[in-house]
């Protein structure tokens, strides 16, 4: 297995025990705890001066700080994502700047292909012929397109919710699709994860790059967090806004802002924001509550539009939580209401596409400003997960039911 000089294997972040990359590749095999890359930060031959002489071509431009070196990666061109000023945001926001960082902008649209790039090398890697997971939506596309590119065969589990592009491009990219329930249901991500299981018990060789259950999609993500802060000479902003579902996105960006501060880059920790719709919001409640991990929601009471925060169980809570708190951030729940309407606002004012599930950052950061969180001159990071574009159904259905309801007079 090709990997670069400073990695160290993987550590279990339950038990604490660490395992060689080569033959431990997921859980943990003690505990079956998350399994989390380790590194010899004295052996990291990188600074920041190194990185501006190199080019933003993609996120292995970061690969001194990723398992794998470059030349063995699965790359799309993923990540280098634009951070967009957000004038009238911030002016609605009364904040000194809001930055939006643009995921959209990734191959297939989302943020998920970092975690997809970095998991799939590992499968190469690993020599798998065959990778399955089971996802909301845009994960599995993901999958599919890195699978194509590294000649593998994927095999991709989607709740019927999923949305029309997601599984259409799956199966455009040559992945064995399932949808649970698809004639006229409303499958949730728990009964596409139990179609995932039961198809693994039978294919015990497929190499799964699920969320944590692959120590490498929160190490793909953390990219987006290396990235702002060379944007920002590695200081720190004060606040980023993050779309919380599974969490793979925000713990890896916490890991990699601890990083930077290990290897001296920069001075302070980035407060990491969780974001929920207020009908699916088990990490918000968590974190009012002071718990150290979430209570599971009954699929009953799923009760969002927006498909990627639509996890009930979200089994890492207890790293988001630790993430939130270390980096004395917070979390924030919004109705879909609320969400849809940022996502227009931020179309309107901007001229930037958010996806519904991305829109949750927005609103969330205005509840947070209107909570009095920010002060009048902090830097607020969006975290924009994906492309407006995929979900162009929910934010049309939305503008419908506005149009409607000022041509009745009912609300505004
Ligand atoms: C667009 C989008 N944003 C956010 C999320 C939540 O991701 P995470 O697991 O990093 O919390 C998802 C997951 O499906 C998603 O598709
Ligand atoms: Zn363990």
């Amino acid at each position: 297995m090709e990997t670069t000089a400073a990695f160290a294997g993987l550590s279990c972040v339950d038990c604490e025990e660490t395992f060689d990359a080569e033959t431990a590749t997921h859980r943990c095999p003690d505990c079956d705890g998350i399994l989390d890359p380790a590194y010899d930060y004295d052996a990291i031959d990188l600074t920041p001066a190194d990185l501006e002489r190199r080019d933003g071509d993609s996120m292995w431009r970061y690969a001194e700080l990723l398992p794998f070196p470059r030349s063995a990666a699965v790359s799309l061109g993923e990540g280098a994502t634009p951070l967009v000023e957000c004038p009238a945001l911030a002016d609605a926001m009364g904040v000194g700047r809001v930055l939006l960082k643009d995921e959209g902008a990734n191959p297939t649209g989302t943020f998920k292909d970092r975690g997809q790039s970095v998991a799939m090398t590992a499968a190469r890697e690993h020599g798998a012929s065959d990778v399955a997971l089971n996802s909301a939506g845009n994960a599995g596309q993901a999958a599919a397109a890195y699978a194509a590119r590294a000649e593998l065969d994927a095999h991709v589990f989607l709740p019927s919710r999923a949305g029309f592009t997601q599984k259409a491009m799956t199966e455009v990219h040559g992945a064995e699709l399932t949808v649970t329930d698809p004639v006229g249901g409303n499958s949730q991500i728990s009964d596409a994860g139990a179609a995932y299981t039961a198809a693994m018990q039978d294919h015990p060789e497929w190499y799964s790059t699920k969320t944590f259950v692959t120590p490498y999609r929160h190490e793909g993500k953390k990219t987006m967090a290396l990235e702002l802060l060379e944007a920002l000479d590695w200081e720190a902003p004060d606040a980023v806004v993050y779309p919380t579902g599974g969490g793979v996105g925000l713990v890896g960006m916490h890991k990699a802002a601890r990083e930077a501060r290990e290897l001296g880059w920069a001075d302070e920790l980035i407060p990491m924001y969780a974001a929920q719709a207020a009908g699916c919001a088990p990490v918000v409640d968590a974190y009012e509550a002071g718990a150290d991990r979430h209570e599971p929601l009954d699929d009953d009471a799923i009760d969002t539009a927006c498909n990627g925060i639509a996890i009930p169980d979200p089994g890492a809570s207890h790293l988001i939580l630790e993430a939130i708190r270390e980096s004395d951030g917070g979390a924030v729940a919004t109705t879909d209401h609320e969400i849809l309407d940022a996502a227009i606002e931020v179309a309107r004012s901007e001229g930037l596409e958010v996806g519904a599930t991305c829109a949750a950052a927005v609103s969330g950061a205005f509840a947070l400003a209107e909570s009095g969180e920010f002060d009048a001159d902090d830097t607020v990071v969006l975290l924009n997960t994906g492309a407006g574009n995929k979900d162009v159904d929910s934010l049309r259905a939305h503008l419908g039911e506005r149009e409607a309801m000022e041509r009745d007079g009912s609300v505004a």
